[in-house]
């Protein structure tokens, strides 16, 4: 199954490695790349589509500075930002990038009304509010990307410790996307098998604590730059469900209406993804203890949106 087309916003590493998976699992006719930077859309876009002979895909990539192109797209997801610069703070950074995304996201309004966004940038839950105000898109249309990327790590790192197939490990992390996460410890097994009969409590705090630290230790390796192999496959994971309305269980930043007893924010819940993007929003019981964190959490992404207010 596959869509006419689908549209990166932010040819960075996050945009252009999406764009490459999307052609690459032929996920659509053709991917467009846009960005601010003259050429380099354009650029990464025709080498991309070199690499089809090759690699064996007939999706197209293109690149573009201006939005005509993005008209028809079914899917867009937007990875287009800046980083913290020496000197700014993490307020500059937030208003920065919220006014980058109102923009971005008008100009989607503008020329692809009734496409599906799939929110990338950071701080990724305001970013998501951000993208829904400015369109007016049902929440059905606007999901941000966190949630499969913190559940990558924390399986990658449950995996190597037990030293078993990634395939075999099912788990879930809510929240924020930051340092409030909340990995559930309740909800992770391997092949059925509850975590808690097969490593010590004192283990499982540490893989719970290395995935909330997950991007802040790949930042730390790479120095310049923050981590876009795990977060492009994460977004062409959602893609995959919405395009083959696969109706996968995935946990995703949605839009809350009384879910969780929360309402007015973008949270990481459990979401089933299928055709026209969120297909509904799934409540799973929580502890005492992990209520009060998924709280603390969205706590959290309410002080970030009162500071843009
Ligand atoms: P990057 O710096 O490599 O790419 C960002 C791109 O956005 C640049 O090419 C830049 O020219 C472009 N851009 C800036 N303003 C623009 C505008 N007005 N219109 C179009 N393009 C514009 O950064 P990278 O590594 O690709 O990360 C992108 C964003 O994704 C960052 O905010 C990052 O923090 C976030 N991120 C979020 C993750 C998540 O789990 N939600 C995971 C990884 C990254
Ligand atoms: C990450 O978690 C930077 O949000 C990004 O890697």
């Amino acid at each position: 199954m596959t869509v006419s087309k689908i549209t990166v916003v932010g040819a960075g590493h996050v945009g252009a490695s999406c764009a490459q998976r999307l052609a690459e699992k032929e996920l659509a006719r053709e991917v467009v790349m846009i960005d601010v930077v003259e050429g380099v859309p354009q650029g990464k876009g025709l080498d991309q589509w070199e690499s089809a002979p090759i690699e064996g895909f007939d999706t197209l990539v293109t690149g573009a500075n201006d939005y005509e192109p993005v008209a028809g797209s079914e899917i867009v997801i937007v990875t287009a930002g800046i980083a913290r610069k020496p000197g700014m703070s993490r307020d500059d950074l937030l208003r920065t990038n919220a006014d980058i995304m109102a923009k971005v996201s008008a100009e989607i309004k503008r020329v692809a009304p009734d496409t599906i966004l799939i929110v990338v940038s950071n701080p990724l839950d305001v970013m998501s509010y951000v993208a829904m105000k400015t369109t007016g898109f049902p929440r059905e249309r606007v999901i941000g990307m966190a949630g499969v990327l913190d559940t990558g790590r924390y399986r990658s790192f449950i995996a190597l410790e037990l030293d078993v197939s990634v395939a075999d490990i099912q788990a879930l992390v809510l929240g924020g996307h930051g340092d409030t996460m909340v990995p559930l410890a309740s909800y992770t097994s391997v092949s059925g098998i509850p975590l808690s009969q097969l490593l010590p409590q004192d283990r499982i705090d540490a893989l719970v604590e290395r995935t909330r630290k997950g991007g802040a230790e790949i930042v730390g390796f790479l120095k310049t730059g923050s981590a876009y192999y795990a977060p492009s496959s994460a977004v062409v994971q959602m893609v995959d469900a919405i395009v083959k309305d696969k109706r996968r269980i995935l946990p995703c930043a949605a839009w809350l209406e009384g879910e969780y007893g929360m309402n007015d924010l973008f949270l990481g819940v459990p979401c089933k993804l299928g055709a026209g993007g969120l297909v509904e929003i799934v409540e799973v019981d929580l502890t005492a203890a992990e209520r009060a964190e998924l709280a603390k959490s969205a706590a959290s992404v309410h002080e970030t949106m009162r500071t843009l207010a």
